[in-house]
């Protein structure tokens, strides 16, 4: 629903002109980059920390199980399942995990009777519907990763099943928690920029970024994964969807796998950096310069905790895992550029943009009102009104995720604690749209058709 105040009393309201607003971090809370997390500011005062198991204790595994640290009063994890044993040793000493309470697959949590709150699901994007069901099953909320599935039919059984069963099953649309979109969306829903018009937004994925997840990492094949207008882009169709607040209609996408393949591999070039390459220090995507050299991304690895051995130990993982294969002779099929345009409601467009070939990341994010424009780039953006010319800018301190992972932890506590699933904005029943959204964007893709979207 848009609020009609007055112009100048929403922009009073929204605070646009105190220009500036920063949130704390603590030295501890990093993500897998090693970049500090932002805190969230609502402060929860619970009876007792709410108890879950995680699946999963990879990158995403690790970054929702650091909230329990930095807030052990809110949030306890109580067991894990991990089949890497060194992840799964590492996970049980940092939250002194019960032995009895270690699992090496996520089947066998559900094979003892329920013993905590909540399941958190940071498993690969093929293994979220089994633990998801079976924690409805049991009793357990959730913490779901995104993709919710890989499949329609899987997203769609979840939601009825959690529908059935009452169960809070949050999912990790960190976006929606990000505090430059929160106020992306309060302005465009307050009436300030008059009619929202369209929105062009942009995903800059940069172009080492994709090398490392999309086309030599676990996300390089759509067909043992998930498409990438899902694995990397449901962020970005949730978000148009829930600052728009219509229903998407129809949607239309192309896109394709422009460089990342055979043919435009160097002559001289060999099937790993490591095999004697002769264009290897003048590649952008050298695997031992990029992870080697300059030791960027290796939280993938599992480093040795004994620094003196960690550059040896690298050099093993480019000889044996597939980081350190040539980009243009891996097995991939993502797009490394894909665009849709998107239809809502009412008649407001979208222009949405994935490109891999950007030096830079985050999101850019232009809406056009009838009255006043946005021009924003998720640390900053600015507001110009038409009729007075004034620009009005807001700024935001951000990390990888926009500030949001661990916002949407205490927002999931405090629904969980509280039995209150409207306390999230991101619920099973609010993304699951935006899902649909990139199922279909991917047929429209294939088969180079407009595709309407039904729920
Ligand atoms: N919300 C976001 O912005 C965001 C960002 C990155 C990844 N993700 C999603 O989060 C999920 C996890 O991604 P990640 O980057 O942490 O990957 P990851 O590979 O680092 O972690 C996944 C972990 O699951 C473990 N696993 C595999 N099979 C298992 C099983 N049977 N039982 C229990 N654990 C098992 C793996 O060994 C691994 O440690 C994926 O679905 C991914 O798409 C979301």
């Amino acid at each position: 629903m848009q609020k009609h105040w007055s112009r100048r009393d929403a922009i009073r309201a929204l605070g646009l002109s105190i220009g500036a607003a920063t949130i704390p971090s603590i030295s501890f809370a990093k993500d897998e980059n090693q970049q500090p997390i932002l805190l969230p500011n609502k402060k929860l005062s619970l009876d007792k920390p709410v108890t879950a198991i995680t699946c999963g204790a990879g990158n995403r595994g690790n970054v929702y199980g650091g909230y329990s640290l930095a807030y052990p009063g809110q949030l306890d994890i109580v067991g894990v399942a991990e089949p890497i044993a060194i992840r799964n040793e590492r996970y049980m000493k940092k939250h002194d995990i019960k032995p009895e309470n270690s699992f090496v697959t996520w089947e066998d949590v559900f094979k003892r009777p329920k013993f905590a709150d909540a399941i958190i699901i940071t498993t690969p994007d093929n293994l979220h519907y089994g633990p998801c069901m079976k924690a409805l099953e049991m009793g357990y909320d959730v913490l779901l990763e995104k993709p919710i599935s890989p499949s329609e039919k899987e997203c769609r059984d979840i939601l009825a099943l959690a529908k059935k069963t009452g169960r809070i099953v949050a999912v990790c649309h960190v976006l929606r928690y990000a505090p430059y979109f929160v106020k992306l969306k309060e302005i465009m829903q307050s009436g300030v920029l008059g009619e929202v018009i369209s929105i062009q937004h942009l995903e800059p994925i940069e172009h080492i970024h994709m090398s490392h997840s999309y086309v030599r990492g676990n996300w390089h094949n759509s067909k043992e994964t998930t498409p990438i207008i899902l694995a990397k882009s449901c962020h970005d169709l949730d978000i148009l969807r829930w600052l728009t607040e219509k229903p998407c209609t129809h949607i239309q996408a192309f896109g394709n796998l422009r460089w990342f393949t055979q043919k435009n591999a160097p002559a001289g070039s060999t099937a790993r950096c490591t095999d004697g390459c002769k264009v290897e220090a003048s590649c952008p995507y050298s695997a031992l310069d990029i992870y080697y050299r300059k030791r960027q991304r290796n939280y993938v690895f599992d480093l040795p905790e004994d620094k003196s051995k960690q550059a040896d130990y690298v050099m093993e993982q480019l000889k044996t895992t597939n980081y350190g294969r040539c980009v243009y002779k891996m097995d991939n099929d993502q797009p490394d550029h894909y665009t849709s345009n998107i239809l809502f409601e009412g008649g407001l467009t979208a222009a949405f943009s994935m490109e891999a070939f950007t030096s830079y990341e985050g999101r850019r994010t232009r809406v056009m009102g009838s009255l006043g424009d946005v021009v924003g780039d998720m640390t900053t953006f600015t507001m110009t009104d038409f009729l007075t010319g004034k620009k009005t800018e807001w700024k935001q301190e951000s990390d990888g995720h926009g500030g949001g992972d661990w916002r949407l932890v205490t927002d999931w506590i405090n629904a969980i604690s509280k039995h209150d699933p409207s306390l999230l904005t991101s619920t099973i029943d609010a993304s699951i749209e935006s899902h649909v959204m990139g199922f279909m964007a991917e047929k429209s893709r294939m088969n180079k058709k407009v595709m309407e979207v039904k729920l």
